[in-house]
């Protein structure tokens, strides 16, 4: 894993440049994209870079981490929404490239996420995020690493955790669909960012912990092209000679 320590407006910068740089390389290639505050400045930055002329999505092809169960496509809260709301409504991509897991539909999802991924040449740069217990999509500690898109029952602390995009704890969705962590490691490159003092403590347990399925972060240390980025909040706990 290579990890940068940066300021999170150089974040967003570099990162949106990395997924400029792939869209123009290879107009059709496959993104993993992520919801939640994290990628929110990397969307930003795109939709800057699109409004420039610097990059067109007309061919590239999405594929989202996760969606609530029960929510419909045009729920405010889904992820779908979410989506179309923060990038696809600013950029030229065709909607029907872009995938998110069913939520109403689950079993569609269920039986030919992982597949469709596969057809479509598999994904050449993922985007994730990472929780505060180590969760990587909605992959909770104790999630198999050989696990594929499945349904998850989401644990008390990442309800806590979302619960701030909600008018209260009790309407966040107690299930989502999210791709596996074997779904996760398939994807050719990762890029992982973490912003912020609360998730000081899981990018310490990330360099520090070994491999384990109680740590679901832990797994990309066996990735071959993993790059981190924290903002210096983020990454208070390392060690000098890990920075
Ligand atoms: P966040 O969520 O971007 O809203 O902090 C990240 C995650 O839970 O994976």
């Amino acid at each position: 894993m290579k990890l940068f320590v940066l300021k999170e407006k150089d974040i967003n910068e570099k990162v949106a440049n990395e997924i400029v740089s792939l869209v123009n390389e290879k107009p059709s290639c496959v993104l993993g994209l992520a919801t939640g505050s994290t990628p929110l400045g990397v969307y930003k930055a795109l939709i800057q870079k699109y409004a420039n002329n610097e990059v067109s999505f007309k061919n590239v092809h999405t594929y989202n981490l996760d969606e609530y169960v029960g929510l419909s496509l045009n729920d405010k809260q889904s992820y779908h929404y979410y989506m179309k709301k923060v990038l696809f409504d600013h950029i030229d991509i065709d909607l029907n490239n872009t995938h998110v897991p069913n939520g109403v539909d689950v079993d569609k999802s269920l039986k030919g996420y992982d597949e469709e991924i596969k057809n479509a040449g598999g994904i050449d740069l993922q985007i994730l995020g990472i929780g505060s217990n180590g969760h990587i999509a909605f992959n909770e500690p104790g999630t198999s690493f050989s696990s594929l898109t499945h349904i998850v029952n989401l644990n008390k602390s990442t309800i806590e955790d979302n619960s701030r995009f909600f008018t209260s704890i009790d309407e966040v969705p107690k299930q989502a669909i999210t791709m596996g962590i074997s779904s996760i490691m398939n994807a050719k490159k990762i890029i992982l960012i973490a912003l912020g003092e609360h998730k000081a403590e899981a990018i310490k347990r990330l360099f520090q912990d070994s491999i384990r399925e109680d740590f679901p972060a832990s797994i990309l240390k066996t990735h071959p092209n993993v790059e981190i980025y924290c903002d210096a909040l983020a990454a208070k706990y390392l060690k000098q000679e890990v920075k």
